[in-house]
């Protein structure tokens, strides 16, 4: 028998999760208005909301977080920091921020973007509500099959798409995003081949190409694991590859540098630079902290250093996969490969019953809440409306270093009881807040008959 993959880590720090019970939580819910944003952290057995800034950090990260120096200018926990993030992504000018967004809203103030068009292989929400208010076109140029093939680097551009958008648009690109992984297309990674030849194009088009590189340890695990070629290389040098390809890069540090809370902002030209510093004191802080204190810094810094061990990675996706198949032996069906920071289920296919209009997904991931307690994300109509057919997703998205086997065996198990009433799974129905903008968060929702779990 094979041995198994473990988590390589054991656990120092515990906090007690309560077990709610089905009584306790129909009322949360209905308290909650079937909305599992307005559901309180306390009330949730198995938090699987998302990945970002949930991740346990380590003991050596909390050591760092005591050496934190908290001076106005120049603290040494900032040279910590950017020497940890220049060392990885080889880019020379790095500026802290609070979190991701802060730095795509930075880079949205700083280069002109109204009544322009930027292209990518899928702008995550946050990236494309700030490209759109600075008065740019956001455009994602996905493969078709992406979430239907099965193969490695689902996340990667159409090229072929992406070529026709960059010669339609007669210079007016502003820039381009790659999202490594590719977060608003299940999670799927980026080929350094796909990076490269994106890169080659932007740099013919004198077009920036823009890396949003929050999961990039992840995406640099697949390219080793994956790409014939990149077989020998070792993680950093792959990850150094992804971000060689990029003129800008913005991170969200609550991914892949398993913090609670943070970002960056990395570009290489020196006016360029200029401009963000500015930016940056008006909204942020001072440079050398950004929106952070000297403490989350230290963290950041240990962090992306912690990211790119192999074992590590090799259990990430081990986990991802393990919950994966456990959904599909349930006889949900999933999106293939599992990405590593979450596993999507096809909430349509799986309860054909319902059609788009009935939220299929909201449905499924409230039968998920009441059956065990289990919080999920709805990434379908209820998110993004319906104005753009898409798929009706469930994303179950895995915290880094918190949940063990048997958190994730009781996961599959709720989903496996779920799915023997599945067929009576309730519609659901916005009753308020339809037309709000980012409703998801605060929508309240009915389901038009009971849920089957008691
Ligand atoms: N880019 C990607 C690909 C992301 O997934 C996120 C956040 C951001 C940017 C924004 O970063 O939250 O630090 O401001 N994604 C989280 C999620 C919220 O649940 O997928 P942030």
């Amino acid at each position: 028998m094979p041995r198994p993959i473990i988590e390589p880590f054991r656990i120092k720090s515990v906090e007690p999760i309560r077990l709610t019970t089905v009584e306790e939580r129909q009322r949360i819910l209905k308290d909650a208005r079937y909305n599992l944003f307005g559901v309180h952290a306390e009330d949730v057995i198995i938090d699987l909301l998302t990945d970002s800034g949930t991740g346990a950090m380590s003991a050596e990260q909390w050591a760092a977080m005591m050496r934190g120096d908290e001076s106005y200018a120049g603290a040494r926990s900032y040279f910590r920091f950017a020497e940890a993030a220049e060392h990885l992504t080889g880019v020379p000018f790095i500026f802290p921020t609070h979190q991701g967004r802060a730095a795509e809203r930075i880079l949205a103030a700083v280069i002109p973007l109204r009544d322009r068009t930027v292209l990518s292989n899928g702008l995550f929400d946050t990236t494309r509500a700030n490209i759109e208010a600075a008065g740019a076109r956001g455009v994602d140029l996905p493969l078709a099959d992406a979430l239907t093939a099965g193969k490695p680097f689902g996340g990667n551009m159409d090229l072929a798409a992406f070529d026709a958008a960059l010669g339609a648009s007669e210079g007016r690109t502003a820039l381009v995003v790659m999202t490594v992984t590719n977060n608003a297309v299940g999670g799927q990674a980026v080929s350094l081949e796909n990076l490269r030849a994106v890169s080659e194009r932007c740099r013919a088009a004198r077009v920036p190409l823009v890396l949003d590189a929050c999961r990039f340890a992840e995406n640099a695990y697949r390219i080793q694991q994956d790409e014939a070629s990149e077989r020998e290389s070792s993680l950093d040098a792959i990850a150094r590859a992804m971000f060689d390809a990029c003129d800008v890069y913005t991170m969200s540090a609550k991914k892949d540098a398993i913090v609670n809370m943070g970002g960056m902002l990395g570009v290489r030209n020196h006016d360029l630079a200029e401009r963000v510093r500015v930016e940056l004191i008006r909204t942020e802080g001072f440079p050398t902290y950004g929106g952070l204190a000297g403490r989350d810094l230290e963290a950041i810094a240990q962090g992306l250093h912690e990211v790119l061990d192999a074992s590590y990675l090799e259990y990430r996706f081990a986990a991802s996969e393990y919950l994966a198949r456990a959904m599909t032996r349930a006889g949900w069906p999933v999106v293939l490969p599992a990405a590593a920071h979450a596993v999507y289920v096809d909430a349509a296919l799986g309860l054909p019953h319902l059609t788009p209009h009935d939220l299929p997904g909201q449905s499924l991931a409230c039968a998920m809440y009441l059956a065990g307690g289990v919080r999920t994300c709805e990434i379908g109509e209820l998110m993004f409306g319906s104005d753009v057919p898409r798929r009706q997703l469930v994303r179950f998205a895995l915290p880094r270093r918190v949940y063990t086997q048997s958190h994730v065996d009781y996961v599959g198990a709720v989903a496996a009881e779920l799915a023997e009433v599945r067929a009576r799974l309730p519609a659901m129905r916005i009753v308020e807040g339809a037309h709000q903008p980012l409703r998801h968060f605060t929508a309240s929702l009915e389901p038009a008959s009971p849920f089957p779990v008691t």
